[in-house]
């Protein structure tokens, strides 16, 4: 598996014409697509829904759909993503009653599980699953919108993540959402991430490719 891998959120994408932005960024050298649910309860804005990773799929979108949950509550909805093609899907422990049953519900979907944590969301909520996880997300920004600014202390919280990563000996990636550019990837992967959701970096700019491009050259892979 690659070192790095750059997860645009199609939040910032053309939604009137999202399978063939999604094409298009994929042709840019993305490794996967980062598909944001919000549900205007567990945060502050309304996105799409399992129908729309579904209509991806049969566009003929192949590359992994990292499925990330800001909903409340969030366990209904896991079967419905997981039949509309998701591969990884990840969610906020505050917004489960059961964390150890939600991860155990994605894995028994066939998907690959991870816990987010916000930026002012402990740790310590690793304590008793770290082991069940394929994924760690630090957000780098409060959840619900794209476009806000990276929060520095994310690069304290990374290193605390990579390190429990270590420890527990298992091949865990470290994801980090919100605020990435090319100008602060560096210091993000230099912490510890090794997944980089980037949302307004990439589609506010006219060529996808040159984004990735200088993202990667930052990332020296
Ligand atoms: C925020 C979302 C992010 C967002 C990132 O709640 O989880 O994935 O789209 O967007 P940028 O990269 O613009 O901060
Ligand atoms: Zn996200």
């Amino acid at each position: 598996e690659q070192k790095y891998l750059i997860a645009p959120s199609i939040l910032s994408a053309d939604f009137a014409k999202l399978g063939e932005d999604v094409d298009k960024v994929l042709a840019a050298g993305a490794d996967l697509v980062h598909f944001d649910v919000m549900d205007n309860h567990y945060v502050p804005n309304l996105t799409i829904g399992p129908m729309v990773c579904k209509a991806l799929r049969d566009y003929g979108v192949t590359a992994p759909i990292d499925v990330h949950l800001m909903v409340k509550p969030v366990d209904s909805i896991i079967p419905l993503f997981a039949e509309a093609g998701a591969s990884i899907i990840t969610f906020h422990p505050e917004a489960s009653e059961h964390i150890d049953r939600t991860i155990q519900l994605i894995k028994d979907h066939g998907c690959k599980a991870g816990l987010v944590f916000n930026p002012a969301t402990s740790l310590s909520y690793l304590d008793h699953v770290i082991d069940k996880l394929d994924t760690i997300l630090l957000m780098s920004v409060n959840p619900g919108f794209g476009g806000q600014s990276f929060i520095p202390h994310t690069l304290e919280k990374l290193a605390q993540a990579k390190q429990r990563i270590s420890e527990s000996g298992r091949d865990i990636r470290l994801e980090v959402d919100g605020g990435i550019k090319v100008d602060n990837i560096a210091a993000a992967a230099e912490a510890g991430a090794d997944m980089f959701v980037a949302g307004s970096a990439i589609f506010n700019q006219p060529d996808y490719k040159v984004v990735i491009d200088q993202m990667r050259e930052q990332l020296g892979s």
